[in-house]
C-alpha cells in the first residue's frame, strides 16, 4: 500500500509546487508586462480559479496520503523528517486555504465590480503568499527527500 500512497503524494505535490512554480516565474510577470490591469486581472483570476480548484483536490490527495502513511508506521515512530514535513505541510496548507476562501473571493469581487485597485490588492497579496508558498514547499521536498541523510531522520 505504502507506494500507491507514495505516488498519490507525489502527484498532488507536483500539481501543487509544479503549478505555483509556473504561475510566479512564467504566467504572471509576462502577464504584467502584457496587459493593462482591466486585461490582466479578469485573466488571472479565471486562471487561478482553475488552479486553486485543482489544487484544493491535490491538498485534501496530499494529507489523505500524507497521514495514511504516518499512521501505518504510527506516529511515534514516524521519522523526525517525516514529522518536519508534517509541519510545513500543514503551514502551506493554512496558506492555501487563507489565499482561496479570503483572498481569492476579495479578487473576484473586485474583477466583478471592475474596481481595479480592490483586485489589484487582492492580487498583489496572493502573489506573494503563493511565492512564500513556493519556498516552503520547496523547503518541504528537500526534508522530505535529504531528511534522511541526517540525524535519526
Ligand atoms: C502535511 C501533511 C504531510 C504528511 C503527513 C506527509 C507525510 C509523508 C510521509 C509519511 C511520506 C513517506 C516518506 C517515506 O516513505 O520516506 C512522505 C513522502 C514525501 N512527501 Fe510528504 N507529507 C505531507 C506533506 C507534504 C508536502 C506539502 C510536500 C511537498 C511540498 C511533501 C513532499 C513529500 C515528498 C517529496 C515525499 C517523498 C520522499 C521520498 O520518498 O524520498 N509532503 N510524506
Amino acid at each position: 500500500m505504502m507506494p500507491v500512497l507514495v505516488l498519490l503524494h507525489l502527484a498532488g505535490v507536483i500539481i501543487w509546487v509544479g503549478g505555483m512554480f509556473f504561475a510566479h516565474y512564467c504566467l504572471r510577470p509576462v502577464a504584467a508586462a502584457q496587459l493593462a490591469p482591466p486585461q490582466r486581472l479578469p485573466f488571472l483570476a479565471a486562471v487561478l480559479g482553475r488552479f486553486f480548484a485543482t489544487v484544493a483536490v491535490a491538498v485534501g490527495v496530499i494529507l489523505g496520503s500524507g497521514f495514511s502513511m504516518m499512521l501505518t508506521v504510527g506516529f511515534k515512530n514516524a521519522l523526525l523528517h517525516w514529522h518536519l514535513m508534517t509541519a510545513t505541510g500543514l503551514v502551506m496548507t493554512a496558506i492555501f486555504v487563507y489565499i482561496y476562501l479570503v483572498l481569492y473571493p476579495r479578487l473576484e469581487a473586485g474583477v466583478a465590480a471592475q474596481a481595479w485597485p480592490v483586485a489589484g490588492a487582492a492580487m498583489d497579496r496572493i502573489r506573494k503568499l503563493v511565492a512564500f508558498n513556493l519556498g516552503l514547499g520547496a523547503a518541504t521536498i528537500l526534508i522530505a527527500t535529504l531528511g534522511a541523510y541526517f540525524g535519526r531522520g
